[in-house]
């Protein structure tokens, strides 16, 4: 099946639900649209996807402070940051059949795509989210569902700048849930309404943003191929001026080949010094950053990049399937970087009897013990075995056999070449944490 596939897409979804990576939101009652949940395999893979955007933006760089702000704000923060007035999205419904579209994704608006009725006059829907805080649902009471993340780190640049004593440049990241009122959710766990985010706000002297703009643009396209993506189904694709929020001075997208075509996975903005000076503007306390050596305040510029951590799970999910094989030799391969694999051993005994079950669980203990997410499975021949974790994207499957019990040394196969060699029980621990630290590097 090819990249673009739309069946891949349908295959997807439906290996995601039956092996236990992502389930749809209030199943049972029908559904909510948009609303997806991670199952066992989906949470670890998403968990996974996220500790590695932190490990390569905060953990291993001394440059970058993290921070976890709330999701509710004050509400004039969506004033200054231009949320309130500009956050919106033109949008037409069909008279006849009610669909309702995004006018600037129709091709015409003098008919409806659907039923050929006619549409309404473009109206501006704001994205956000409303709800009340306390118990009166007045006015004074409204906030707003944070629609991204970044707001949260600019209204405390000051309070990190001042805590950790970075100078820009400098950068404050952050993960987290933001939500949007989208107007046409879709394409599984792409685009929905409650979804999390990944970014980090760089702040440098506004004379160095181009090449700051510049670094991270080609460092953030690398992180995705480190992690295994393949390097021809990601591009970078510079915003028209046209195309800029109404901050940005530029933006590019890194773009992904999603079974639906090229869509972005990733954004790079430049955005300016316009946060900071909104935010003091609006209230009233200077964000401007002090410069011990010119002995000046200046407002730095920021580079943004933005990802979503569920978008990047779904570009890894795609990515790693992998059909290979004719007839009975035919497999399903869920080819994940093994720092991304939501499982990463599984341990399978060859028989359930002769000691080798209990020989297992011993290394199984032994890998969870080393948290080393792991899976024990009885169940079945040791080819079906092999093929459920082949699914589940597991990269090594240990054995243990009849030579097991003569001289303490298993089988270790490998997911994707299929390669089998033996090794001592002992040492398997330190044999799968070479690996996975090889595969990192
Ligand atoms: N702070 C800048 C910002 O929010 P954005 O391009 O609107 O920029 C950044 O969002 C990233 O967040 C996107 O590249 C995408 O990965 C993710 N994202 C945005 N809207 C999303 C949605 N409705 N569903 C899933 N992910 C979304």
């Amino acid at each position: 099946m090819a990249a673009n596939s739309p069946d891949l897409m349908s295959t997807i979804v439906s290996l995601c639900k039956r092996r236990g990576f992502i389930f749809q939101s209030s199943e049972i009652y029908g559904g909510l649209n948009s609303c997806w949940d991670y199952g066992p395999l989906g949470v670890e893979l998403k968990r996974n996807v996220k500790e590695a955007w932190w490990r390569s933006m905060v953990t291993n760089r001394r440059d970058i402070a993290g921070l976890d702000a709330s999701i509710l704000m004050h509400p004039k923060v969506w004033e200054a940051s231009g949320h309130l007035s500009g956050f919106s999205d033109p949008m037409v419904d069909c008279k006849k059949c009610k669909s309702r579209f995004r006018a600037d994704h129709l091709e015409t608006l003098e008919k409806c795509p659907k039923c050929s009725g006619e549409l309404t006059d473009i109206r501006k829907f704001n994205l956000m989210f409303k709800t009340f805080m306390g118990a009166l649902e007045d006015q004074s009471a409204t906030v707003y569902m944070r629609p991204e993340t970044a707001q949260g780190i600019f209204v405390n640049f000051l309070n990190v700048q001042q805590a950790s004593r970075l100078k820009p440049p400098f950068g404050i990241a952050q993960i987290g849930k933001s939500f949007r009122n989208e107007i046409t959710p879709g394409n599984f766990i792409y685009r929905t309404r409650e979804f999390e985010q990944m970014e980090m706000e760089f702040f440098v002297p506004p004379e160095e943003d181009e090449k700051w703009y510049e670094y991270w643009r080609e460092k953030r396209l690398q992180w995705y191929k480190d992690y295994g993506i393949k390097s021809e189904s990601l591009r970078l694709r510079e915003h028209e001026k046209d195309e800029l929020a109404h901050y940005a001075k530029a933006c590019v997208d890194v773009e992904f080949l999603f079974p639906f075509g090229w869509s972005e996975l990733e954004g790079i903005a430049n955005r300016t010094d316009f946060d900071l000076k909104q935010h003091s503007e609006f209230s009233g306390k200077s964000l401007a950053y002090f410069d011990e050596t010119s002995k000046k305040h200046y407002f730095p510029y920021v580079i943004e990049p933005a990802a979503g951590a569920d978008r990047a799970t779904l570009a890894f999910i795609v990515d790693a399937y992998s059909r290979e094989g004719e007839g009975k030799e035919a497999r399903t391969v869920m080819k994940f970087h093994p720092a991304i694999a939501p499982i990463k051993a599984a341990v399978l005994p060859l028989v359930k009897k002769d000691g080798m079950p209990e020989m297992a669980e011993k290394i199984y203990y032994d890998l969870l013990d080393n948290s080393i997410k792991s899976h024990f499975d009885i169940a079945s021949s040791i080819g079906r075995r092999y093929a459920r974790q082949d699914e589940a994207g597991t990269p090594y499957c240990i054995t243990v056999d009849n030579q097991t019990l003569e001289d303490q040394t298993i089988t270790v196969r490998e997911r994707d070449s299929r390669e089998q060699y033996r090794t001592s029980m002992d040492s398997i621990v330190e044999v799968i944490k070479t690996k996975m630290k090889d595969a990192t590097r």
